[in-house]
């Protein structure tokens, strides 16, 4: 599902990616950076998309190679910044030798995986023993429920389930002239917590950033976003 998906979507992607401060990497980037360690031999981004995360890699030190499914998304990536390796592939097959890597990032792409589990075991045989695994996704509480209305105290609602099989999660946001079409699965926490056991992966840092205080806000559906994550974050350590 998700593969095609996002090289249709491609071109909106790279514009709403691209568009400075516009969605929450702008915010919310900042506190993923204080989880990643410092510059090791080799760092890989698994679903780099137009390439952003690898690029603020890449400006912090770190020899980055990226991968992702979308060819569109990789031209993009590539003729943006040619010093980053790029490979199309899928996360669950890396044509990487084992512990080959000191990092790896996944940058809101975990959720987005078709098969979620073996892209973590993937990562965990291609990581070095001690080398980090650090991860942001959108929060599994979040993806449980919705507001029920846009006022800043506005309950927070779980209809279904938040426990269970996996879910898919389908949202089109139009925003300033910007359209994008969401596509992925909500999985409950444990599902995470269960891959990174089953890969050897050693959780060590974990944070659920609120929205920023400072930010300015008198839109109260922003002001909702400081009672509940909107995103969770974490560092592992390879065993
Ligand atoms: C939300 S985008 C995140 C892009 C980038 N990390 C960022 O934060 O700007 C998710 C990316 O995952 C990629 N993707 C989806 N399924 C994939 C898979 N099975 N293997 C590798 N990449 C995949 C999509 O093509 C898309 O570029």
């Amino acid at each position: 599902m998700s593969r095609d998906h996002w090289d249709k979507n491609a071109a909106n992607w790279a514009a709403w990616a691209r568009k400075p401060g516009f969605d929450s990497y702008w915010q919310y980037a900042k506190t993923f950076f204080e989880l990643v360690p410092p510059p090791g031999e080799r760092t890989l981004e698994v679903g780099c998309g137009e390439g952003r995360v690898s690029r603020d890699l890449a400006a912090r030190g770190h020899h980055v190679f990226a991968v992702d499914t979308s060819q569109t998304l990789i031209q993009l990536a590539h003729d943006t910044d040619a010093s980053i390796a790029y490979v199309r592939c899928d996360a669950a097959a890396l044509p990487f030798q084992g512990e080959s890597f000191d990092l790896i990032v996944f940058y809101n792409s975990l959720m987005d995986f078709d098969d979620m589990d073996a892209s973590v075991a993937e990562a965990g045989r291609v990581l070095r023993p001690g080398g980090a695994f650090c991860a942001a996704i959108t929060h599994p509480l979040q993806d449980a429920g919705r507001f029920a209305s846009r006022n800043a105290g506005a309950p927070f609602v779980i209809e279904g389930a938040y426990l269970g099989d996996r879910r898919v999660v389908d949202a089109e946001l139009e925003r300033d002239g910007l359209h994008m079409h969401f596509k992925g699965w909500a999985y409950p926490l444990e599902a995470y917590a269960r891959a990174m056991e089953n890969a050897g992966l050693m959780i060590q840092a974990l944070r659920e950033p609120a929205m920023d205080s400072a930010s300015p806000s008198m839109d109260p559906s922003v002001e909702r976003w400081r009672r509940i994550p909107v995103f969770l974050m974490w560092r592992a350590i390879k065993a």
